[in-house]
């Protein structure tokens, strides 16, 4: 018999749902959210109002596309952290609510693990994508995260390294603000980066041990070094805005490769996959290339689609639970900090 998934994700501000059936994805549905953009950030109280407003729409309508009905569905599959904790509530309750009045069973999925297992979804009609063969790394690099994941197997993930301050995601947006661009940052750096020489400024890099990531040094050291120019020329943003953009993309996408480089090493293994909001970068999707050729590496860059958040990837994730029936049970709260 078939196993037919929906999935709901709600963690931030993007209120999402999706339908796999037997791993191949029927739909996938986000709406994301404007509200925030007049606040320069993600405003809590107001992502979970509109996740309310929208999670309803938003579920029928990856059924309908799917041509699927709720009586069909095997299970449902919903993040249960980390996240912030208000827009958690309104998917987790959700979710919940519907798999208990369907009487199927529902399954928690962790919104990390769900970014990771991104690579393994198959969309019917599409030509088959090459999925990672375990063990693989996984550069996992969000507005919350940056870290190196060793992935044993889809329920058996070891962190080897992760920042001990900002994450990647969260020091692009950062300086994004501090000169003024718009919420947020990442992609509006990105879309200046590409105009722009990467090697016009240098901003300092972090020298800490191991596999572990910094920041916020880089971010200190952007925001010291631009107070200076401004200076002497209070236009100097506008001037050289593109050599900026392209100058700091480039020190984030060494920072990230650096370490991946050393893992690789050490672990000796060359299947590389990158996932997260940042993995949407152009510069660090060039990076993967380029160390694909160079050291042999077999990468794995996921569709724009599933780098932001997404039901798929929360559906991927049930979809396997599902076969290994781990399921939850309907008294399981929301975690908002919760790690792999
Ligand atoms: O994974 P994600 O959607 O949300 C979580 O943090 O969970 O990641 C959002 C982050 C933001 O910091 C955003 O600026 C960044 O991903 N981002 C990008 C790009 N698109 C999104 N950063 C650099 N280049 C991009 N094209």
């Amino acid at each position: 018999m078939s196993a037919i998934i929906l999935g709901i994700e709600s963690s931030c501000d993007d209120t999402s749902a999706a339908v796999i059936k037997d791993g191949y994805l029927l739909s996938n549905v986000v709406s994301s959210q404007a509200v925030h953009e007049a606040y320069g950030g993600v405003v809590p109280e107001l992502a979970s109002r509109a996740h309310q407003q929208n999670i309803v729409p938003v579920v029928h309508e990856a059924l309908k596309r799917a041509g699927v009905t709720k009586e069909e569905l095997s299970a449902v599959a919903f993040t249960r952290g980390p996240g912030l904790m208000g827009s958690l509530l309104v998917g987790v309750s959700f979710a919940k609510g519907f798999a208990r009045s369907l009487n199927i069973p529902m399954i928690d999925v962790n919104h990390l693990t769900g970014h990771v297992l991104a690579h393994f979804i198959k969309a019917e009609g599409e030509e088959e994508e090459r999925q990672p063969v375990y063990p693989f790394l996984c550069l996992l690099v969000s507005g919350g995260n940056s870290q190196i994941i060793l992935v044993k197997a889809y329920n058996d993930m070891e962190i080897l390294g992760q920042t001990i301050d900002d994450a990647a995601g969260e020091a692009i947006d950062k300086c994004s603000k501090v000169m003024g661009l718009g919420y947020p940052g990442g992609p509006i750096i990105d879309k200046l980066a590409r105009q722009g020489n990467p090697k016009a400024f240098t901003f300092s890099k972090p020298h800490i041990p191991g596999l572990d990531y910094s920041f916020s040094g880089l971010k200190t050291s952007f925001l010291y070094s631009l107070r200076d120019w401004l200076k002497e020329d209070p236009d100097f943003i506008e001037h050289h805005k593109v050599d900026l953009a392209a100058s700091l993309e480039a020190t984030v996408v060494d920072i990230l490769m650096d370490k991946l480089r050393k893992a690789a090493k050490e672990y000796k293994i060359n299947e590389i996959a990158v996932a997260g909001g940042v993995s949407a970068n152009n510069g660090l999707r060039n990076a993967f290339r380029e160390h694909a050729e160079k050291y042999g590496w077999n990468i794995f860059i996921p569709k724009f689609s599933y780098t932001t958040d997404n039901a798929a990837m929360i559906a991927i994730t049930g979809y396997f639970k599902y076969l290994d029936k781990d399921f939850c049970s309907i008294d399981l709260p929301a975690y908002s900090r919760v790690t792999l």
